[in-house]
């Protein structure tokens, strides 16, 4: 039996732990040992319980109650809590997901104690080193002994940075194994979209029908921290959903509402919030986000996990940032990057509505993504020590 030690602490990882999770206990669980460590970065209810009840995700063994700071705050707090993990627990490999704060502490932590590192949706680029995800990509991939990319792109860019697919071990940090394995938030939206269809009331609650309206989310500090630049943002999302008949959907993010709440002008703030054609909502649920984002006309967001989500479901997304990350959605035409600039997202807005040859090319691969990286994992981890 392996002991591995999975790290999360942010909304997006465990939903995607909880794909790798789900194939360790139908497949593989007399051979993997899973150990959860939360990092407490998301820690209201709503950001983060709800998730491991709905999604199935084991409980934590860690909690390291970390909770919200300024990036080194909380990154320095994880390193410690992480570390004192791995020295208790002494696991045969530590499987990180994603680009958070909580990503690059746990390969920091056991880089430096000789653990390998698994790193699940490696070579994801923005190629903006300002966006702090991209920092924590950067140095989680190079400091892994096994990277799983979701996407073909992906491996040309770990190529470019001197990382090129390598399947045949012996695998190590300086020579690790490169895999194109397909996305794991794919295996999930397929996996849970018929539940969502069955268990999901959010179109009722949030009184809209489907195909009627336009689904939008921001959390990124450069959109919402500024007053002016959130102010223009909801206003342009106001004015989408006027120019086309819809109403617009908005689940608000904690650090969203907190600046809505207590930033924007009063004037300004009534006047956005009481609009009837805003429907602002708490943070949504998994299936409740998958329903919605099944039904919508249109999505707005700059979330990576929602642009691609889009993507998935074959909705037009208006991507609100400068660069994606994902940058095979703007390649196949259905997404448009238009940062924060309220006149370029009305216009893709219109330009996207307005097409009816948008196309969804399956590049995700086939939803088997976590058997594949566990298949992997264990290769990895019965492979005869490199010299
Ligand atoms: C983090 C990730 C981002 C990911 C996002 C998903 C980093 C650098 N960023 O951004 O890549 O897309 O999670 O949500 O790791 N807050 C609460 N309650 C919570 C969580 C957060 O009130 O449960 C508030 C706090 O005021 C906090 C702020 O939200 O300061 C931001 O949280 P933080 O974890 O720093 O970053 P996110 O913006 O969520």
């Amino acid at each position: 039996m392996h002991t591995i030690v999975t790290v999360v602490g942010a909304r997006p990882q465990f939903i995607k732990a909880a794909a790798i999770s789900r194939a360790i206990a139908r497949h593989h669980a007399d051979r993997l040992r899973e150990v959860i460590v939360h990092t407490g970065q998301h820690y209201d209810p709503d950001m983060s319980r709800v998730f491991f009840e709905e999604l199935g995700l084991p409980r934590e063994h860690h909690q390291l109650e970390v909770g919200s700071g300024s990036h080194a705050q909380q990154t320095a707090a994880m390193l410690t809590g992480i570390e004192q993990v791995l020295l208790h627990e002494r696991p045969a490999l530590l499987l990180l997901y994603g680009d958070t704060n909580s990503t690059v502490a746990g390969a920091l932590a056991a880089s430096k104690l000789g653990i390998p590192i698994a790193h699940v949706e490696g070579g994801v680029r923005s190629r903006h080193k300002a966006y702090p995800e991209e920092v924590n990509r950067l140095i989680t991939d190079h400091l892994s002994t096994l990277i799983f990319c979701p996407t073909l792109d992906g491996m040309r860019h770990l190529e470019r940075e001197g990382l090129p697919a390598r399947d045949i071990g012996p695998f190590t940090a300086d020579r690790p194994g490169v895999f194109h394995t397909g996305d794991i938030m794919y295996d999930n939206s397929l996996f849970f979209a018929e539940q969502a269809e069955r268990t999901s009331d959010i179109l009722q609650r949030a009184d809209v029908e489907a195909g009627r309206f336009a689904l939008a989310t921001i959390h990124r500090p450069h959109n919402v921290d500024d007053p002016e630049v959130l102010g223009d943002l909801l206003d342009a999302f106001i004015d989408v959903a006027e120019t086309h008949d819809l109403q617009l959907v908005l689940p608000l993010h904690p650090r969203t509402k907190a600046r809505i709440d207590q930033d924007l002008p009063p004037a300004r703030r009534e006047r956005i919030t009481g609009h009837p054609r805003l429907r602002l909502l708490p943070p949504a649920s998994f299936l409740d986000m998958v329903q919605l984002e099944r039904h919508a006309a249109l999505i707005l967001t700059d979330s990576g996990g929602v642009q691609k989500e889009g993507y998935y479901f074959e909705r037009p997304v208006v991507i609100l940032l400068d660069k994606t990350p994902w940058v095979e959605l703007t390649a196949s035409g259905s997404a448009i990057e238009t940062g924060a600039d309220p006149a370029k997202i009305r216009a893709a807005a219109t330009e996207l509505l307005g097409r009816k040859d948008l196309h969804y090319p399956r590049i995700f691969g086939d939803g088997k993504a976590a058997e594949t990286i566990c298949e992997r994992l264990i290769e990895l981890l019965e492979q005869p020590p490199a010299h």
